[in-house]
């Protein structure tokens, strides 16, 4: 119902009645009301006048390469722009241009509306529908050795988390290395992925997945996922929160190249750390064993306290939190 009212309303350049709509789709003026609600909720301006009807008088936020350029106040990040209505996944995108050597000197930022085969961590797929969230990978060629660049995802899962703080107070968590989690729900998604030749990085392409306007969430994500419009009961500007990301990403990232570290930022990002102090299990393909989160050190590896006292550090494998994601 509320697509037939949208397609409506879009197709009409002046009021449209109650009653028309009800006539014309065989429902009550209730159900009519209530779809305009929905779609309110979503976003859309709909005025209401008696005995005239329903008028759209604005649409939900579209990004757009303008949109985000007149808001960006960074020195150099991104070099370039690409803007895609649809594209499968903006990640896969950015690594095309990467193999085709177009990294631009200070990274290229692919921003889509909405993806077809969004890809999350271990093979997982990212919900992606249009219109709501945040698709976006920056594709960057960072001139540090191998052994470093994986500290990257660490350094962005920071700025996004100060990001937020910023623009809407909320109180947001990282779990390690990269989720970001609001009151145990996960809000953001990051997945790098990098290339080598020759024992030197070809380019980096920072994937980052955010549930910005999303109302509502599968089944099967419900329990474990939020949304800023969920968090926040207001729909908020995509655009906004890019151009912030990029400007402490900027700030972040440059701290990180020099130091080839996080030792400039793990003091910072622990403050973050749902983890910490926090009793958890660390899941490792053969084996799970408990701990308690003891920070990280400056190559963004997580610190465990084992029951015996001895410290461990972990740099790969899932390590899941009591209390967050609701699961224990
Ligand atoms: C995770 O599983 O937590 C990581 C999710 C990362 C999703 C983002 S959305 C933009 C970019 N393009 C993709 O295909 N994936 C990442």
């Amino acid at each position: 119902m509320k697509t037939k009212i949208l397609t409506e309303l879009k197709n009409s350049k002046d009021y449209v009645s109650g009653q028309q709509l009800c006539e014309k789709f065989g429902v009550s003026r209730t159900a009519v009301w209530k779809a305009v609600e929905q779609l309110r909720e979503s976003g859309y301006g709909i005025e209401s006048v008696r005995r005239k009807g329903y008028l759209l008088v604005s649409r939900p936020e579209q990004i757009s390469v303008e949109e985000i350029q007149s808001g960006l106040n960074t020195r150099w990040l991104p070099g370039k722009i690409c803007y895609f209505d649809t594209i499968d996944s903006t990640n896969r995108y950015a690594d095309q241009l990467g193999r085709e050597g177009k990294v631009e000197k200070d990274g290229i930022l692919v921003v889509a509306d909405h993806q077809t085969m969004g890809k999350g961590r271990r093979g997982r797929t990212w919900v992606s529908p249009a219109g709501k969230n945040i698709f976006m990978s920056l594709l960057l060629k960072p001139g540090i050795s191998v052994e470093n660049v994986s500290g990257i995802t660490l350094v962005m899962a920071l700025s996004i988390s100060r990001a937020m703080q910023m623009l809407y107070g909320l109180p947001v968590q990282i779990k390690w290395p990269n989720d970001i989690v609001c009151r145990g729900k996960k809000l953001c998604g990051i997945l790098t992925e990098m290339r080598v030749e020759e024992n030197e990085i070809s380019h980096v392409v920072i994937g980052v997945g955010i549930n910005v306007n999303i109302e509502e969430f599968p089944e099967e994500l419900k329990d474990t996922a939020t949304s800023l419009y969920l968090e926040l009961q207001q729909q908020q500007s995509r655009s906004r929160l890019i151009c912030e990301i990029m400007k402490q990403f900027e700030q972040d990232v440059e701290r990180f190249y020099r130091t080839e570290n996080l030792s400039e930022l793990q003091e910072e990002y622990q403050t973050y750390l749902v983890n910490q102090n926090q009793e958890i299990c660390v899941i490792e393909p053969d084996k799970s064993y408990r701990g308690i989160g003891r920070g990280i050190n400056e190559k963004g590896e997580l610190l465990v306290e084992l029951p015996d006292g001895t410290m461990k550090k972990i740099y790969a494998g899932e390590v899941s939190v009591r209390g967050v994601y609701g699961y224990v």
